[in-house]
């Protein structure tokens, strides 16, 4: 365990902590490494997406980017999956191999040299979940598992002023879901979880290829012309960009090219956004106004699709809230995680109450 005795002691654990500690951030779409170094972070990113024997979904055949190249173009013997949907467990055979995966990436010898590890899952998980998710850990080879929100992760990562009585929030958009922290003192004091995100609006963009040219496109086409020329509604003055992709015609199956533009990719992405200025609305009602000024002052969004532009002059639009885009959207959790797993009892109640005195 960490020790807080002697510095000369503490500076030798610190060290071993920062040895032999990851942060993991167990995402939908991504699942991140974190490993304390030096003052910085070596990271690794790796697709989450695991294939498996059809006929024997616990025999895994590859994890990460070779199994994400299989999405879709399997043979009839192999499926790739992903382990987690809307940010749940789905399989946890699948979810596993992609933890052991993780952390081997994470590890210099083998799973076993990890003492600690901490994990962020979805603010909204329910025991069952993160229970499978601490055993998964430990079955994998670490002695100390942590799962924390990964909002709390988010905050943390980012730099956020967690410690003070002021407040401050944290809005993760992801793949499958979204999370709205309030954090004050440290300790989570609201928290709302939707279980929509990135993922929706690329099976949007799909839905809109469909209705207007009658061409099917893949899932990773509708999510490349999203990254490429991705938008919100908003009144901000952006430019509306236009990118080209293949399809499948509907009528004659012949492929076909054509043209996705930043409206299309606002109109896909807008009832997720709705959803997330609904789920704002309602933190904001049960706010209290002790609160208020820290969450004016400092809101930060992560995860990936906080990348879409117009999204910070929209949610402003809406709730009349200044917030910052993370310039850093998709590590940060992984990072907050790892330095929790570097000092395991900063979230304790009496160590976060000292270090604000
Ligand atoms: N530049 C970009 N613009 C818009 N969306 C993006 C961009 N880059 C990545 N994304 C989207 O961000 C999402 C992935 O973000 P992230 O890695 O934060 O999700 P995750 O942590 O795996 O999911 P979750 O937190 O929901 O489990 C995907 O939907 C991806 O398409
Ligand atoms: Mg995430």
């Amino acid at each position: 365990m960490f020790s807080f005795g002697k510095k000369k002691v503490e500076q030798e654990d610190r060290k071993k902590a920062l040895t032999s500690t990851l942060g993991i951030d167990l995402g939908t779409l991504n699942t991140v490494v974190a490993k304390p170094s030096g003052d910085k972070f070596d990271l690794y990113k790796i697709p989450s997406v695991v294939a498996v024997k059809k006929d024997d979904p616990s025999y895994v055949l590859a994890v990460g980017e070779e199994a994400k190249s299989m999405l879709g173009r399997t043979p009839e013997d192999i499926i790739a999956v992903r382990p987690l949907r809307k940010g749940v467990i789905e399989s946890v055979a699948q979810a596993e191999a992609l933890l052991v995966f993780a952390m081997e990436m994470g590890s210099e010898e083998d799973t076993t040299s990890i003492d600690r590890i901490v994990i962020g899952i979805p603010g909204d998980a329910s025991e069952v979940e993160r229970n499978a998710v601490e055993e998964i850990g430990r079955k994998a080879g670490a002695s100390y598992v942590l799962v924390i929100s990964e909002g709390l992760s988010a905050a943390i990562g980012a730099g956020l002023p967690i410690a003070e009585a002021a407040g401050t929030m944290v809005i993760d958009i992801g793949a499958g879901s979204s999370d709205l922290v309030v954090i004050s003192l440290g300790g989570i004091t609201d928290i709302e979880t939707i279980r929509w995100g990135g993922d929706d609006v690329d099976d949007n963009i799909v839905d809109q290829v469909k209705q207007k040219y009658e061409v099917e496109i893949g899932i990773h086409e509708a999510e490349k012309a999203k990254i490429k020329v991705g938008m919100v509604h908003s009144n901000a003055d952006l430019e509306i960009e236009t990118t080209s992709l293949i399809g499948k015609c509907m009528k004659t199956n012949k492929p076909k090219e054509i043209e996705v533009d930043s409206t299309m990719v606002a109109n896909a992405a807008e009832p997720i956004v709705v959803k997330i200025v609904e789920a704002l609305a309602a933190v904001l009602e049960r706010l209290s106004p002790e609160l208020i000024s820290g969450v004016y002052n400092k809101t930060i969004v992560v995860g990936g699709t906080s990348q879409l532009k117009g999204l910070k002059e929209r949610i402003f639009e809406e709730v009349g809230i200044p917030v910052e885009i993370s310039n850093d959207p998709m590590t940060v959790v992984a990072k907050g995680a790892a330095i929790v797993a570097a000092e395991p009892r900063a979230l304790e109640p009496e160590v976060r109450l000292k270090a604000m005195k």
